[in-house]
């Protein structure tokens, strides 16, 4: 789930040793056993403390992939991180880390969450100022159905963080929906000079300035970057024609989108030209801090080609990434245009303005983690947050695993809408869950 630790740092900065080196690159190619011995070596032999916590974390990380693949159970996240506290019992970032992997199992392997407990406990020891523990404890205390605890916890998150809108969400659920608690959050946005979504002109003779990549950075994470034609018009208008053939035939299953793999060959092949050379090499370099430090990008097998006519009703409601298709940090999903759309022109894409910076199940999907919420409470307390840009074909918006988006109809939309969307992971993000918070 959202680990907040900032392990992620250490691997960025550290330089390692050759063993570690070599653990690291077995960690990229997906040998865990082999990259497992070898941080286990480091951290008993190593006398250094950046190699020993470097090689906690990419032991961390190892457990993790295992869980990723289905391999090994999260469990063994635990156990690792678990093991991490115990050799360094003063790191702030182990015992966060801990803490959320436990809000991240599933609840019929909860137990009484005193392990959970201890873990955000001693991280307020460590730091009382941390809002990702008190927030962790609300969590675990709503769970376990202590609500006035709870209450205490998200109020203390929020006071340490005003913008902490994950908080805000369950205190106002808790507290019965006031909406000065609701209020107070969208006031806080209002105000707030960093923006969540911003638009970037794509234009192949001008290098984008330091100060926009520096703005993409920011906003990828947890906003939505829009890059306006970043597929030139030559290509999405080939690729739009094929896909209009293809898809207005299409046997619908159960609703809008259509798996990649059923389209044809000549297609898929399209698109993914069109994926590599527009958005592999010349976007996801732009928005992913790993991948300026050399980390390849690695496909996510989420791939779709959507198709919207304007008055199917069939809308994806609010939702975010994250508990569907996804745990890791450093995750993007691209939304590719291939028609215009947007308010009074065709079924589009509905983004949040709020960043989250934690998860938020829903019931309907069922996750069968702790504390799912309706959809339609989502929508309650962060629908007039939603924002609804125009798009032209061609236009590539990405985002985040937190980010809230969802499909936008209404009365004056005359046209269908055609979009796909994959996804890419770069970074040590790749096998964890551990690393999140990167720069
Ligand atoms: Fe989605």
């Amino acid at each position: 789930m959202g680990l907040k630790t900032k392990i992620g740092r250490l691997l960025a900065t550290f330089r390692p040793d050759e063993n570690l080196k070599n653990g690291l690159e077995f960690l990229a190619t997906n040998e865990f056993h082999k990259a497992r011995e070898i941080f286990k070596i480091i951290i008993e032999k190593s006398n250094s403390l950046k190699s020993k916590k470097t090689a906690l974390a990419g032991l961390a990380a190892t457990h993790m992939s295992f869980h990723n693949c289905g391999a090994e159970k999260s469990s063994e996240a635990i156990q690792s991180l678990k093991y991490a506290t115990s050799v360094l019992p003063n790191e702030e970032d182990f015992w966060l880390a801990l803490g959320d992997c436990w809000l991240d199992v599933k609840v019929s392997d909860f137990d009484r969450g005193d392990e959970c407990k201890k873990a955000f406990q001693k991280v307020i020891q460590l730091n009382q100022s941390s809002a990702d523990a008190y927030y962790g404890l609300g969590m675990l205390n709503q769970h376990l159905g202590d609500m006035q605890d709870a209450r205490v916890c998200y109020e203390r998150a929020l006071d340490l963080r005003p913008g902490h809108a994950t908080a805000a969400f369950r205190l106002w659920l808790l507290e019965g929906e006031p909406e000065k608690i609701k209020r107070n959050l969208y006031d806080y946005y209002d105000k707030e000079k960093t923006k969540t979504i911003i638009e970037i002109q794509m234009d192949s003779n001008r290098p984008l300035t330091p100060l926009e990549l520096e703005a993409i950075r920011k906003t990828q994470k947890y906003g939505t970057v829009i890059f306006r034609q970043g597929i030139p018009s030559a290509s999405i208008s080939d690729l739009k024609k094929q896909t209009v053939e293809f898809a207005t035939k299409y046997e619908f299953k159960k609703n809008t989108s259509i798996p990649f793999e059923d389209a044809p060959d000549e297609l898929r092949k399209k698109i993914d030209e069109v994926i590599q050379k527009e958005i592999f090499q010349k976007i996801m370099p732009k928005v992913s801090f790993w991948s300026e430090k050399g980390w390849q990008s690695m496909p996510n097998p989420a791939k779709w080609i959507q198709y919207f006519p304007p008055k199917t009703g069939r809308a994806t409601p609010f939702h975010l990434d994250h508990p569907v298709v996804c745990q890791e940090s450093d995750w993007t999903t691209f939304w590719v245009a291939l028609t215009d759309s947007g308010p009074g022109v065709a079924p589009s894409l509905g983004i949040c303005r709020i960043p989250l910076y934690e998860p938020i199940d829903c019931e309907e999907q069922n996750i069968g983690r702790i504390n799912p919420v309706p959809i339609s409470k989502i929508m309650d307390f962060f629908g007039d947050a939603m924002v609804r840009p125009s798009f032209r074909a061609g236009d590539v918006a990405c985002f985040g695993r937190y980010m809230l988006h969802c499909t936008v109809f209404d009365e004056a939309m005359k046209q269908e809408r055609l979009s796909f969307d994959f996804r890419y992971v770069t970074g040590p993000a790749r096998f964890s869950g551990v690393f999140a918070q990167f720069y």
